[in-house]
């Protein structure tokens, strides 16, 4: 073992280094980049969003803060009690500026449990936490919360954000890829989504990363609207996802301690991010994503309770090319059983 690995600060039970920290430490070393992926903090009670965030900020600073860049993939609240959810917004706006780094924000289904309740009330809504990614400098969201998507360069990658959305009157929202309500007026057709896979493959980076609340097809939990990008590019090496908390035994039943899946029908990786919280998931948990000199990615899952790196995985530099008879194969999705103006 190395002297740089000696180093680093030991806690917990087992005061020795997992294979799986080992090759963190290994990675480090090769990687240009580095992103920490999160998302779920979510919590109805202030104390108990501070606690899970200091957990993981705690964790963060004993990494030596290693990050360029901060994705966080939705539910930084919950519940609609608007004093306490803009306490832990502010929370966590203060935590995340003291970093420097740049903020990229994909909303997730409690962003909008405020929203709602305003619908039911016909009273004007805000966001707090999205409203401030928006008008962060160096922070990036979607411009409106009527968009669905947004994307950010990051090195030799393009980086996909795709968010939930509300109409500006509240007329219609659209969570956990589906309709929340006010199905009749929601205003985007396949060929809105048509329009992003064209953007997609035709944005000039030679790679490309996915990143949302929810997963595609073939991950846990809800992948309804996202399905109507599909089939994904070739050049997408990744998608990373929030919402279904590893660990959490409500949902999604049998599947809850699935980490990474495939893109149903393409050899596309999707990895579970989720959750920051210990309280529904099983432990404070995030995602470090080193980005290598070759563009290769390492993807490992950090317990930021035990400051411990609990598994490590990399998704192939390629994918396989486009299966021959793709579309008589592959599961088709008819965008009239999704949205309601196809
Ligand atoms: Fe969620």
């Amino acid at each position: 073992m190395s002297d740089d690995i000696k180093s680093i600060p030991q806690e917990g039970e087992n005061n020795t280094m997992t294979i799986f920290d080992e090759l963190y430490e290994f990675g480090k070393r090769r990687a240009k980049q580095t992103v920490w992926v999160f998302s779920d903090l979510q919590q109805g009670k202030y104390e108990n969003a501070k606690r899970c965030l200091d957990t993981s900020l705690e964790d963060y600073e004993m990494l030596g803060r290693p990050a360029d860049m901060m994705w966080y993939l939705g539910d930084s609240t919950e519940s609609a009690n608007f004093t306490e959810l803009t306490r832990m917004a502010e929370l966590q706006i203060d935590a995340f500026e003291k970093l420097g780094i740049p903020l990229c924000y994909a909303t997730g289904n409690h962003d909008y449990d405020y929203p709602e309740a305003c619908h039911r009330n016909n009273v004007p809504f805000t966001m707090p936490f999205y409203d401030a990614v928006r008008e962060h400098k160096n922070w990036y969201t979607t411009k409106s919360c009527d968009e669905t998507w947004f994307k950010v360069p990051f090195g030799n990658f393009m980086v996909y954000f795709f968010c939930d959305h509300v109409a500006k009157d509240n007329s219609w929202c659209s969570t956990h890829n589906w309709y929340r309500y006010g199905r009749e007026n929601y205003p985007y057709t396949a060929e809105h989504f048509a329009a992003i896979r064209r953007d997609m493959e035709t944005c000039g980076a030679p790679n490309i990363i996915t990143a949302s609340h929810y997963g595609f097809p073939g991950g846990n939990r809800d992948t309804a609207i996202l399905s109507l990008i599909q089939p994904l590019p070739l050049n997408v090496r990744l998608h990373l996802y929030g919402h279904s908390h590893i660990g959490e035994y409500s949902c999604p039943q049998n599947r809850i301690f699935s980490q990474i899946q495939w893109v149903d029908w393409q050899d596309i990786p999707q990895v579970d991010v989720s959750s920051f919280e210990d309280i529904r998931g099983s432990y404070c948990r995030s995602v470090m994503m080193q980005v290598y000199e070759d563009d290769t990615l390492g993807r490992f899952l950090r317990n930021q309770k035990q400051h411990r790196i609990v598994s490590a995985f990399s998704p192939s530099c390629n994918s396989a090319e486009r299966p021959h008879g793709y579309e008589a194969h592959a599961k088709k999705v008819n965008p009239a059983d999704i949205l309601p103006n196809p």
